[in-house]
């Protein structure tokens, strides 16, 4: 299985390939493992040591240089890869990757590489217009190539016009997002996602519910869909759009998501509950509450723990839990993996504005039973889901032999 993206950058010899060291130190730092490949004229721009230092792995060069075994580099490398980048791509890369030529490392790669290809042109305006490039972008592009940028502004020959590259962290965004579309780790996988909060009735027209938006636990349905999994969303009241591609049931109170859960969590491999359920339910009134009937007190009575309910349907589940703490976050997160026995818990510090409830992005403390917790600092939710995954996929393989049903072992 593989965990981290894999991503083989192409630098071909354009001016912009001194910025393609900050696309492979973007990438370094949002997780990614990176390999390499400059062309000939790539290397009149800048020294392959920075790339080789920046990715701590030497850079492929030739295919019959030294260091590289003739002709076997390229295809072990691509089993290795999710996704080819090339950034700068020159015209003359863009024409060779079109034609099918393979008379460097590059281009011989990108004959036997099967993934998604992210091609980030860089030239000026006149080559970038000119009619062969055209051709060789539309042939690139029918193949299924995807492009970033270019876009306007300044080239080296001082002249305003199309033909810059993108910026390294748009180039970065977009390889990401392109890579991890292409891991296929939860192959095979059920996974059971829960996500946004619960509604409990006050009266015919009131409820009680929590900020909860249900943007992280969607991030995860749709990142496990794109990893291969086959993915059932539980979804209480959200604003979002109902994601392509998986099961989709709506929930309204956590009496109605304790029913779904146990009618779906025998099934499924592995249960993620990013739902905000209510710790509390009010008392109920069949009537509607009336203002000139004066104050009121509503009771509040403690909801069920729904994941430490589900412990008799529990075969070999991997469940991650959701903990929302505002003070001693670890402490608080183990605490709740005990009460729940999940075997991940993800706590999200709710004691801050910036990130969590409404936010876009996230900044998370990730608690397995082995090992130390791991900070992932603040990003987007999407980014988050996707180290979420990681880390079940680390936890399924480190628990394999235990994982393999009665069944499997002959029994
Ligand atoms: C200073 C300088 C800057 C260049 N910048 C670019 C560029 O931005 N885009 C491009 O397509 N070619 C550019 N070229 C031309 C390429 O380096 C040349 O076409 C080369 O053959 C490309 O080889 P490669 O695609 O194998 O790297 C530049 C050349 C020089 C001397």
């Amino acid at each position: 299985m593989k965990g981290r993206p894999r991503v083989l950058l192409g630098v071909s010899g354009g001016i912009a390939a001194y910025k393609s060291a900050e696309i492979v130190r973007g990438l370094v730092e949002r997780n990614a493992e990176v390999r390499v490949a400059m062309t000939r004229a790539a290397r009149e721009f800048v020294a392959p040591l920075t790339f080789a230092v920046l990715s701590r792995h030497e850079v492929y060069l030739e295919v019959f240089g030294s260091g590289n075994l003739p002709a076997v580099d390229h295809v072990e490398l691509a089993d290795w890869t999710d996704l080819l980048l090339v950034a700068p791509a020159t015209a003359h890369t863009i024409a060779r990757l079109a034609n099918g030529l393979a008379d460097d490392f590059l281009t011989t790669y990108a004959l036997v590489h099967r993934g998604p290809i992210l091609i980030a042109p860089a030239m000026e305006t006149r080559m970038w217009e000119h009619a062969a490039t055209r051709r060789n972008l539309e042939l690139l592009g029918a193949r299924g190539a995807r492009f970033v940028g270019p876009g306007r502004g300044f080239l080296a020959s001082g002249r305003e016009g199309p033909g810059r590259m993108a910026e390294p962290a748009g180039i970065v965004d977009e390889a990401l997002a392109l890579a991890s579309s292409s891991r296929r780790d939860l192959e095979g996988l059920r996974v059971l996602v829960t996500a946004g909060p619960t509604r409990e009735r006050l009266d015919p027209v009131r409820f009680v519910s929590n900020r909860s938006s249900g943007r992280m636990g969607y991030a995860l349905a749709e990142s496990a869909r794109d990893r291969g999994a086959r993915v059932t969303l539980l979804s209480g009241p959200t604003g979002l759009v109902r994601p392509e591609g998986l099961r989709f049931v709506a929930f309204e109170s956590s009496a109605d998501l304790e029913n779904l859960l146990a009618a779906e969590f025998p099934e499924c491999d592995v249960l993620a509950m990013a739902a905000a359920v209510a710790d509390f339910i009010p008392e109920a009134s069949r009537q509607r509450l009336h203002r000139e009937d004066g104050e009121r007190r509503v009771r509040l009575t403690p909801g069920r723990d729904l994941v430490a309910g589900l412990a008799p349907f529990r075969r070999n589940q991997t469940v991650v839990a959701f903990a929302a703490e505002t003070d001693d976050l670890e402490t608080g997160g183990r605490r709740k993996m005990e009460k729940k026995n999940a075997d991940l818990v993800v706590v999200n510090d709710v004691g801050r504005s910036d990130v969590g409830f409404d936010s876009a992005e996230n900044e998370i403390l990730l608690i397995a039973r082995e090992g130390p917790a791991e900070r992932v600092s603040r990003r987007s939710k999407r980014e988050i889901a996707d180290r979420i995954w990681d880390a079940v996929v680390r936890v399924r393989t480190s628990a394999e032999p235990a994982l393999r049903s009665p069944r499997d072992d002959g029994d």
